[in-house]
């Protein structure tokens, strides 16, 4: 046991039961999964296909769902069992970010009055006033301000503009570590690299960690400091990206590397608008480096 580990997870399975209550045939989602994220603020992320228990293993760290056996620890205290953090306590270091941005909130309040009450709850802000101000905060963290979601319902945003708001509403607590369980998949494509960059962002500027789930290698490999692959419940290979991309130890991590191909070019790309480019919108600046490269 480290210290100074934000999260560790130690051998830990989770087996569901098929076919009603009294079913003797289960499936083991997750199955004796163990790795640690240190507290240097970083991006891990877990690349599997569909059904490889990535979801079951990010419902277990944000204790949505109970381990069938082994251990989770947060900052060294239990996240699940008898000598368990607290629940106010846990909400306030770690925070999800799912996949459909329109669930995260509620239909019938205006996104901002949402923010507001997060705040209330999680103790951020001890009156509205305060709220409103831990609210414009987190939007600012991620290019928005409360100024610009005042008032509008989820309706009125689209997918990836109510995705960056649900960026900033799991930074209101200033938590530790975000969960974020496949963000972009719903996202239109043209915004994916945008909320990716800005997770980067977050992490360098407010050393925040982030959990990120992906089918999509090539973006994980672009945004982490470290790469866990699954398959059928189990951790097969992990590593720093470039080690596990130059050097795929698991045929399965070269069919889902085979699944882009291009995926060595686009990194190349990519560090050379990183280059052109030092700051400001990346989204913006891929568009307009892809159109001098092609004019
Ligand atoms: N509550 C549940 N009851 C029974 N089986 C479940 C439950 N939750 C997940 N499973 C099963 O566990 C396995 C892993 O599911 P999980 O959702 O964790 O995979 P995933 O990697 O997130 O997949 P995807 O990429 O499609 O989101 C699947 O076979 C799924 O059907
Ligand atoms: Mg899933």
């Amino acid at each position: 046991m480290n210290d100074t580990n934000i999260l560790e997870v130690n051998g830990v399975s989770r087996v569901f039961r098929r076919g009603g209550m009294f079913s003797r045939n289960t499936l083991t989602a997750v199955d004796n999964v163990s790795f640690s994220i240190d507290d240097r603020p970083q991006v891990f992320s877990v690349v599997g296909e569909s059904g490889t228990g990535k979801t079951t293993l990010a419902r277990m760290i944000l204790r949505l769902v109970e381990p069938s056996s082994g251990e989770i620890r947060l900052l060294g205290k239990p996240v699940n069992g008898k000598d368990r953090i607290d629940n106010f306590a846990f909400r306030r270091l770690v925070q999800p970010i799912f996949q459909n941005p329109f669930e995260a909130f509620s239909a019938y309040l205006p996104v901002s009055t949402y923010l507001r009450r997060t705040a209330l709850n999680l103790k951020v802000a001890r009156n509205d006033r305060e709220a409103d101000e831990a609210a414009d905060q987190a939007l600012r963290s991620v290019g928005l301000g409360l100024d610009r979601v005042a008032g509008k319902y989820i309706r009125q945003f689209s997918g990836g503009e109510l995705q960056r708001i649900s960026v900033a509403r799991a930074l209101i607590p200033d938590p530790k570590l975000i969960v974020a369980d496949e963000p972009v998949s719903m996202v239109d494509a043209s915004m994916r690299m945008n909320i990716v960059n800005l997770f980067r962002q977050i992490v360098e500027e407010k050393g925040v960690s982030f959990i990120y789930i992906t089918h999509d290698l090539s973006t994980a490999y672009y945004l982490s400091d470290h790469v866990s692959i699954m398959n059928t419940g189990r951790v097969i290979e992990q590593g720093l990206p470039s080690d596990i991309l130059d050097n795929p130890s698991q045929d399965y991590t070269r069919e889902l590397m085979g699944a882009i191909p291009t995926i060595g070019a686009r990194w190349t790309e990519l560090e050379e608008i990183d280059r052109r480019y030092p700051t400001g919108d990346r989204a913006t600046t891929e568009s307009a480096a892809r159109h001098q490269t092609t004019s």
